[in-house]
């Protein structure tokens, strides 16, 4: 993930801000800069590589004035060099940027054919172009930057600096976190209490879609209608540990909404977002080709990531697909083929049974790859292709983000895989890749819903059990639901096939019975709505997730629905998690319970 950082201040802002961006030197980046205002005028250092080198760069090159923006980079569109390295600056601006801009390439087209002309390969650089344009006829920076966030799609955080405005700093939040800091006359801003705590421990956290315009004495809040809000002031902990809980209650929530930020990370470092391809960041030592079964084995959360992928390797790359519990995997002695491929799932990298069962996979012969959260785990280093999953600390024990994370890298070797074995097209990959791409965005919305995910988990709380369906890759989500509802609330529940309703579990169909169903418009999606309308001729109670008008239009009447925007399938599932984890994670708060340590439970079960 990128780091941005603020500052306006009283002293000199440069070291304050290399200070800064070296606390989020933890998010990972290859490249970094700043930007500050000497009497008025943008002046600006960057380098590739670490911070070390930015730091030589301004011994020999000081910049001074008291205001200023830096940022750390993880490239996302746009090679890792100097001249891709943020700030991105016009005459009239300099802008720092994490996360993706999803509709940069439109932009960008519309710019060039304005006469703007670019000089990095960047996402951002549309945003320094769109604002500086903007300035034309709004010439009052403030008015030019709400006029521009609007046209702006996809998960990201903004800090702008222009020239001539040594009392100004802006901030944007849309799906990548932004905190703002108070100090003795000086404001700050940041990607996280972390980045802030050398300055001040009294913060205020954007909301999803707020920006900020800040003075050295004051904070005006808008949010994304550009209406004046107010936002509260917090203490943080931040200097007393890594990890900070920013905002939120529990670490959970936090990670949960952090999952625009991370999956765009993991994403841009899968993809190819420029050529619109995966571009794995690792060799393999064989060829997808060669491979005639793929052996998948995981627990628990994990294990649902993996069976959500059999779905997709299947569907892309022809490639039959075996899953197991590793628990099961592990005793089986599965008569796996040398030189065929087994995959490992796992957030810590340390579950006893996934390792096992990998030890067993090899024994056999087989090629080994993992993903996991935790490229120093025992299971990484004992794989020989690592697939990470950039969640970042995962500290709720209900596995989240490193959960979507997984979906997300899983989506791009399947991709990869289809290439290879040539039953996916350069173009189906394009449509693929620009799907992923979205998802950030999408996820971003789905957050969205949360304040009516928390009512209908008010009423959830009550219930003695509850049923989830699905069909395709909604049903390794169906078990998901059941898994966090349990592990969170104690609530008994179960995921089931929709299609399977009718074999069994419709006997347990009465009005206490709530019964989520996961619909989204997929190839199923009739089908699905057949299982609900089942439900209700026994009267039972339905609670649609899916897009908005779905049990009107089937004639139900819904007990609740949660909206989902309208999106394309084949990774829905992505997007279609947020909502499964609120709901458990809701009905948990409801009930008091111990969000972040459920009992009995350990974050790495490295026991048998
Ligand atoms: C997830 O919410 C659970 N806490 C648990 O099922 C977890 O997914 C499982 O123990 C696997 O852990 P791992 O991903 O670290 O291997």
């Amino acid at each position: 993930m990128c780091g941005i950082v603020g500052v306006l201040g009283q002293g000199a802002a440069a070291p304050m801000l290399v200070d800064a961006l070296r606390r989020l030197e933890y998010r990972g980046y290859d490249s970094a800069g700043i930007a500050t205002l000497e009497n008025g005028n943008l002046a600006r250092i960057r380098a590739e590589g670490k911070l070390r080198n930015l730091a030589a760069k301004l011994l020999e090159e000081p910049l001074r004035g008291t205001i200023g923006i830096g940022h750390t980079r993880w490239a996302t569109h746009g090679r890792p060099t100097e001249n891709n390295a943020h700030p991105h600056a016009t005459d009239k601006l300099a802008v720092v940027h994490n996360g993706i801009i999803e509709n940069f390439r439109e932009l960008r087209e519309e710019l060039i054919a304005d006469g703007c002309v670019f000089v990095s390969e960047t996402d951002t650089e549309v945003v320094a172009h769109l604002v500086t344009r903007q300035m034309r006829t709004m010439t009052d920076p403030v008015e030019a930057v709400g006029a521009v966030l609007p046209r702006l799609h996809g998960a990201f955080a903004l800090g702008f600096i222009f020239e001539g405005q040594d009392n100004l700093l802006i901030g944007a939040r849309r799906g990548a976190p932004l905190a703002i800091g108070y100090g003795e006359g000086e404001m700050y801003l940041g990607s996280d209490a972390l980045a802030l705590a050398p300055f001040t421990d009294t913060l205020t956290y954007l909301e999803e879609g707020d920006w900020v315009v800040l003075t050295r004495n004051s904070a005006e809040f808008y949010n994304e209608a550009n209406q004046q809000v107010t936002r509260k002031k917090q203490k943080t902990q931040a200097g007393a540990f890594l990890v900070d809980k920013g905002n939120h209650r529990h670490f959970m929530a936090k990670e949960i909404h952090e999952q625009p930020e991370v999956i765009g990370h993991t994403l841009a470092h899968y993809l190819d977002m420029v050529a619109l391809k995966v571009s794995l960041p690792f060799e393999l030592p064989f060829d997808f080709k060669n491979i005639n079964r793929l052996s998948i084995s995981a627990c628990g959360t994990a294990y649902l990531a993996g069976l959500t992928a059999k779905y997709w390797f299947e569907r892309y790359a022809r490639l039959p697909v075996e899953i197991d519990v590793a628990s099961e995997f592990r005793y089986r002695e599965a008569p796996l083929g040398k030189g065929d491929l087994s995959l490992f799932i796992s957030q810590s990298g340390e579950t006893a049974d996934t390792l096992a069962s990998l030890r067993y996979a090899k024994s056999c012969g087989q090629h080994i790859m993992s993903v996991v959260n935790v490229p120093t785990s025992t299971i990484a280093r004992e794989s020989s292709v690592v697939a990470a999953t950039l969640a970042g600390p995962e500290i709720g024990v209900a596995s989240t983000k490193a959960f979507t994370c997984q979906l997300a890298v899983l989506a791009c070797i399947a991709i990869a895989a289809g290439r290879a074995r040539e039953t996916l097209s350069e173009t189906e990959e394009r449509r693929l890749v620009e799907e992923l791409i979205l998802i950030p965005g999408l996820v971003a919305e789905a957050t969205k819903s949360e304040s009516v995910i928390s009512e209908i988990a008010h009423v959830l709380a009550k219930s003695r059990d509850v049923l989830y369906l699905g069909r395709g890759t909604s049903y390794p989500l169906a078990l998901e639901g059941a898994l966090k509802l349990k592990e969170l609330s104690y609530i008994h529940a179960e995921g089931y096939a929709a299609g399977e309703l009718k074999h069994g579990p419709i006997a347990l169909i009465d009005e206490d019975m709530p019964v989520i169903v996961l619909t989204p418009k997929d190839s199923t999606f009739e089908k699905t709505v057949s299982n609900m309308q089942e439900v209700a001729a026994r009267g039972g109670r339905i609670i649609v997730i899916g897009e908005a008008g779905t049990a009107f239009d089937a004639g139900l009447k819904a007990e609740a629905s949660i909206d989902m925007a309208s999106m394309a399938s084949d990774f829905s599932a992505i997007v279609y998690a947020v909502p499964v984890q609120l709901l458990a994670y809701h009905v948990a708060f409801a009930m008091g319970k111990d969000v972040d340590q459920p009992r009995n439970l350990a974050k790495s079960v490295t026991v048998e």
